[in-house]
């Protein structure tokens, strides 16, 4: 059994879409107990399920991309888990991210290079989307392409601007998600395994 946590601030809806595509995939494979955490439920220290962040074996981070970095609401979050930093609550524990934004690219890489280095500052063992790029050749359908703008640091997801979440993001963006999800608990059941367990595998 891995407990997975999933923390992710929205401020339209789109992002709680994508958290709760990738929570789905997640928990599709045996073993994995996963929670969704909304960021503004973690915005100070001594406030919140920390506790159940620091049992977790796994947290995932989630954010819509706001003017080329992760939304002030879960910076608001980051900055309240310093407090895990110093006690060293999260080390060694899976890490993985994602994001949602409205453009294509959107300086995504920008939110997913800041939640590796949010995880690796908390000293924890940091989770890359392995999903193919789906749209890079001219034998590939851009329509129906899965991680259709080819983030591998972590999961990056388009939500068109002029469509509210339940029509936007699309049907391969939210199967993206999905994968990511399965991976995350893939890798935390082999990290989570106790010593005794390995020994048996
Ligand atoms: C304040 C603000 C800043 C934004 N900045 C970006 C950006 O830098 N890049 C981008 O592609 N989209 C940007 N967008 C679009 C959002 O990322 C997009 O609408 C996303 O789906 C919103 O997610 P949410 O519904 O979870 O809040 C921005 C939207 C807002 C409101």
């Amino acid at each position: 059994m891995a407990r997975i946590a999933i923390v992710y601030h929205s401020g339209y809806g789109h992002t709680a879409k994508a958290a709760e595509h990738v929570r789905k995939g997640a928990a599709a494979i045996p073993g994995a107990n996963v929670t969704l955490y909304k960021a503004e439920d973690l915005a100070a220290p001594d406030k919140g399920p920390w506790d159940e962040l620091a049992r977790a074996d796994a947290i995932i981070f989630g954010a819509p991309t706001y003017m080329g970095s992760a939304s002030g609401g879960m910076k608001v979050f980051m900055d309240a888990a310093s407090k895990a930093w110093f006690t060293r609550a999260w080390a060694n524990k899976i890490a993985a991210g994602f994001t949602v934004s409205g453009s294509l690219s959107g300086d995504k890489t920008v939110t997913l290079q800041q939640f590796a280095t949010f995880a690796a500052q908390q000293g924890m063992i940091w989770v890359s989307n392995d999903q193919p790029s789906g749209y890079n050749a001219t034998t590939t359908d851009f329509a129906t392409a899965h991680n259709r703008a080819g983030h591998f640091l972590g999961l990056g997801v388009q939500a068109l601007t002029d469509l509210p979440a339940d029509q936007t993001p699309d049907r391969y963006e939210l199967e993206t998600a999905e994968r990511f999800g399965k991976r995350v608990s893939e890798a935390t059941l082999r990290w989570a395994r106790t010593p005794a367990q390995a020994e048996l595998a």
